[in-house]
């Protein structure tokens, strides 16, 4: 087979895949288009600047937590699905901003606490406790000051274990 005719073959496949799948089902299938009817709203709150946030995020700490949110073994654990249940139970709200990764990032107190704010409606939203409070830039400095090194990790599955003991305040 030629290059070329390879190629038409590829494309042949291509065409006829697309032409049997309805386009509701392809469009189901790529996540970045959501439906307007569970459009969720533009302006997580206490962000003032989503595109900023997002931007801050891509920047310094998508390289960890990926693009998703998903992680990886050798990298950071998931927050997708996870993150916000940490605001469940006492002393999660600290752990957050105290993990080595958020505690020491070059970000600004102010721009740090937008981006929190925004990963947490972007990554669990549906877990976001009802009396969540939006984080603060001067949340930030106090415990920024006190990261967490070794016993990160214990604490981390600690909060957790509770969180899905307790279930939302
Ligand atoms: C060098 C890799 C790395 C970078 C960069 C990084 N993180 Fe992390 N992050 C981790 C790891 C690993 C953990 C798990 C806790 C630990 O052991 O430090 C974590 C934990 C977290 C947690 C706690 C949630 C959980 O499931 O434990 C949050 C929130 C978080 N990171 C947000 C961020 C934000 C926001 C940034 C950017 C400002 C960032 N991280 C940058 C690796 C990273």
């Amino acid at each position: 087979m030629t290059a070329q005719s390879r190629c038409g073959a590829v494309l042949g496949a291509v065409l006829s895949v697309a032409a049997l799948c309805p386009t509701s089902a392809i469009r189901a299938a790529a996540p970045a288009a959501p439906s307007p009817a569970s459009a969720p709203p533009s302006a997580p709150a206490g962000v003032t600047n989503v595109q900023l946030a997002w931007q801050n995020w891509a920047l310094n700490c998508q390289g960890c937590h990926r693009l998703d949110g998903t992680g990886s073994d050798a990298t950071a654990p998931s927050l997708a699905g996870t993150v916000a249940k940490f605001l469940w139970v006492p002393g999660g709200r600290e752990y957050l901003i105290r993990v080595p990764g958020v505690a020491t990032s070059p970000l600004s107190d102010a721009d740090l606490a937008e981006v929190m704010n925004w990963m947490l409606w972007r990554y669990d939203r549906e877990h976001l406790p009802s009396n969540f409070r939006p984080f603060t830039a001067a949340e930030m400095g106090p415990l920024r000051s006190r990261p967490l090194r070794l016993e990160a990790a214990g604490m981390r599955r600690d909060l957790l274990t509770k969180a899905e003991a307790s279930g939302p305040p």
